[in-house]
């Protein structure tokens, strides 16, 4: 469609309430990393909003580095098989790592990063995510800064897509199913 609101069913959370919650996460993530040197690694392409967002919120001059893995293609089902698409630039040896990701849908991208990550030698890792869905949780991840908790409804916005579309869109909403159905 030529106007994406054509393609919404409803919003789920509005620009203004990511952004108040981005503002205490960043200030949780200030005072626990305190004088420490961080890295920041978003996962691309879906963590990019949340990634700029974060990272101007944060008082601490922290570095950021990209990465980017596919799980699901272009439909809406996780496949399960993460691919490597680009790696990081960083060295990650005695570096504290803190992960940036849009969504935590089945846990499968996140877990199988976590530990691709950890065995890099980094000094700590952990998770900040701006969605979860617990009741899709395939496995267990744990996630040290988690934005909102959401159902488990495919949604778009703020970085996540349906087949590359919609991620340009400043909120979280979920899509009617004339999309899925054409
Ligand atoms: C989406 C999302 C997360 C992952 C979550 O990425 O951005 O990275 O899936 O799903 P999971 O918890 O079930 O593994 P996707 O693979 O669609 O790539 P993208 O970020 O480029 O859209
Ligand atoms: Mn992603
Ligand atoms: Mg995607």
């Amino acid at each position: 469609a030529a106007d994406m609101g054509d393609d919404l069913e409803r919003v789920l959370l509005t620009e203004e309430q990511l952004a108040s919650r981005l503002d205490e996460i960043a200030a949780q993530i200030d005072a626990d990393y305190a004088g420490k040197d961080v890295l920041l690694v978003g996962v691309l392409k879906g963590a990019v909003m949340v990634m700029a967002d974060l990272a101007r919120r944060l008082h601490s001059p922290v570095q950021m580095d990209w990465m980017a893995v596919s799980s699901y293609g272009s439909g809406t089902k996780s496949s399960g098989v993460v691919r490597i698409l680009k790696d990081l630039d960083a060295d990650l040896h005695g570096r504290h790592v803190l992960i940036v990701e849009d969504i935590i849908d089945s846990g499968l991208t996140l877990s199988w990063l976590v530990a691709n990550l950890r065995s890099r030698g980094p000094e700590s890792v952990e998770i900040a995510t701006m969605l979860r869905k617990p009741e899709a949780a395939k496995v267990d991840v744990e996630v040290r800064y988690v934005g909102f908790e959401i159902p488990n409804e495919f949604v778009v916005g703020y970085g996540l897509d349906y087949a590359e579309r919609y991620r340009n869109l400043p909120f979280v909403g979920t899509l009617a199913p004339h999309v899925y159905s054409s």
